[in-house]
């Protein structure tokens, strides 16, 4: 039994304008017993292959965040079986780049440590899917990617896949453009579905980027998956942030019920240079591939979205408000029509009666994001700054009209979200509380809605006032 307490979180009294600074700091919030990540070795291989009743994630929808263990402060997942992986797409969200901390492959070799077979790496871009695969045959990680084969389709994997090499796991973080529908080419995971009943997924966010029209066909899927009881995780990975999670525990410890929802996120654009990105024919537009975080946290806490509620205005890019200096790719060559909005603002109720807010903004320079959350309930405002980068919760309560500061150090959600997937995939008995998907395929399809509804209402907004400035 180890002692893991989260002890990095500090309190500080936020500086307003009737009190003065005042910080209080201490070294620990909570220290409980927990086991291992995992249970203990007996228990886990006592318990492995069994199958689960917690495959579906609606059973439970938080985590203590005390058991959001950090990368470095966990142990390898015991036992000595492989466990196979198939990852489909070599690119930045499962190799890494300098765009940001997400690297899938890292995170799966700190959980599964000898353990972790990649028996395949699908790609149509043979030779990117090499290049990876030779760096890390080039590190100390060579055990996991040593036989690891590639191919352009899962197809050409299936036909030449021998038993041994059967995945536990199919990681999927090709573009969004090739999934979440059931046609041919872009129906990847009614194809895992079918030539691997009962292996367990990821998908990336958002689930897909097609036209709005394709969206029931998400929802489809999503039965599917539910309907074989396949454990299926989604790439919401803030929901797992210790800070979003404490945001939970203070709800549900003090029944609260969510009154509203106000969430900003404003990306630095300057740093954003790939046309693609800026052409909503190619991303579907900036709410909903990248907003897509902010519109899920918000449907976190807030609950289903009434969707025939949603109004939304956008700043665009014709629109003199809407001029942009600093921008790193040359715009003339997009569409005007393809071209994104500069400014996407949202409102919507609730199926509670709750309103939620949602603002994206295509305007800040530099690198670093400015990204907000924030939650009221009767007698409580938790409000979430930067939870891209240093996570900070200001938390107030009733009975103090001052913030409570809490701030997150070490916290690593995209290692938390893969540690909780396979958890659930090895189906640890001895914990059964201790590991939860977060965001199944059916909540992330209506994150997904939600974005298009969004997308939609702003296009009707600006049709509109053109309509009525024709007109005049
Ligand atoms: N959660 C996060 O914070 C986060 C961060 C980055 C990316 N993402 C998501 O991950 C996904 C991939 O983004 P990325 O940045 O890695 O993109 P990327 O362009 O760097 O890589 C995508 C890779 O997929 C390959 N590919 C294309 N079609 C394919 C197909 N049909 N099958 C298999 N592979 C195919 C491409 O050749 C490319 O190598 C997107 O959905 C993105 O939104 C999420």
């Amino acid at each position: 039994m180890t002692y893991v307490g989260v002890h990095n979180i500090s309190t500080t009294t936020r500086p307003t304008s009737s009190s003065p600074t005042a910080i209080m700091s201490f070294s620990t919030f909570h220290m409980t017993p927990v086991d291992p990540p995992g249970g203990s070795p007996t228990a886990r291989r006592d318990s492995a292959r069994r199958p689960s009743d917690r495959r579906s994630s609606s059973r439970r929808s938080s985590i203590d965040p005390r058991k959001l263990v950090p990368m470095d402060k966990t142990t390898h997942i015991s036992g000595s079986d492989d466990f196979n992986v198939l990852f489909i797409g070599a690119g930045n969200i499962m190799f890494g780049s300098d765009e940001g901390p997400w690297n899938h492959s890292f995170r799966f070799e700190h959980k599964l440590g000898r353990r972790l077979k990649v028996v395949a790496l699908i790609d149509p871009a043979v030779e990117r899917a090499k290049a990876v695969l030779q760096k890390k045959c080039d590190s100390f990680v060579v055990s996991a990617y040593e036989n690891t084969r590639v191919y352009k389709t899962l197809e050409e994997f299936v036909k030449s896949m021998s038993p041994k090499d059967r995945p536990r796991a199919v990681i999927v973080g090709s573009p969004p453009m090739f999934r979440g529908t059931l046609q041919p080419g872009r129906d990847i995971e009614m194809q895992i579905l079918k030539h691997f009943p009962g292996v367990a997924m990821f998908i990336e966010k958002p689930i897909a980027t097609g036209p709005a029209h394709e969206l029931q066909e998400a929802f489809q899927i999503a039965k599917s998956i539910e309907d074989s009881k396949t454990i299926c995780s989604v790439g919401y990975m803030l929901r797992y942030l210790k800070a979003v999670q404490m945001m939970k525990s203070i709800l549900e410890e003090n029944n609260l019920t969510v009154m509203a929802t106000i969430a900003r996120y404003a990306c630095a654009y300057e740093a954003i240079a790939k046309p693609d990105w800026w052409d909503k024919s190619k991303s579907a537009g900036p709410v909903i591939e990248q907003g897509t975080h902010f519109c899920d946290l918000s449907r976190y806490f807030g609950g289903e979205v009434d969707i025939s509620t949603v109004v939304a205005h956008s700043l665009e890019f014709d629109e003199n408000a809407g001029q942009l200096s600093a921008m790193k790719v040359d715009e003339s060559k997009i569409a005007p029509e393809n071209r994104i909005p500069r400014v996407t603002s949202a409102t919507w109720k609730y199926d509670s009666g709750a309103v939620g807010s949602f603002v994206h903004v295509v305007a800040l320079q530099g690198t670093n994001y400015s990204c907000e959350l924030e939650v009221y309930a009767d007698g409580y405002q938790l409000k979430l700054v930067d939870p891209y980068v240093q996570p900070i919760l200001y938390v107030r309560k009733p009975g103090d009209d001052h913030d409570q500061v809490y701030r997150f150090r070490d916290d690593d959600p995209f290692f938390s979200e893969v540690s909780n997937l396979i958890d659930i995939i090895e189906d640890i008995e001895e914990d059964p509380e201790g590991a939860t998907i977060l965001s199944s395929y059916e909540d992330a399809v209506r994150s997904y809605e939600l974005t298009w509804a969004i997308r939609e209402a702003s296009e009707r907004s600006r049709a509109e006032k053109l309509a009525k400035s024709r007109a005049a």
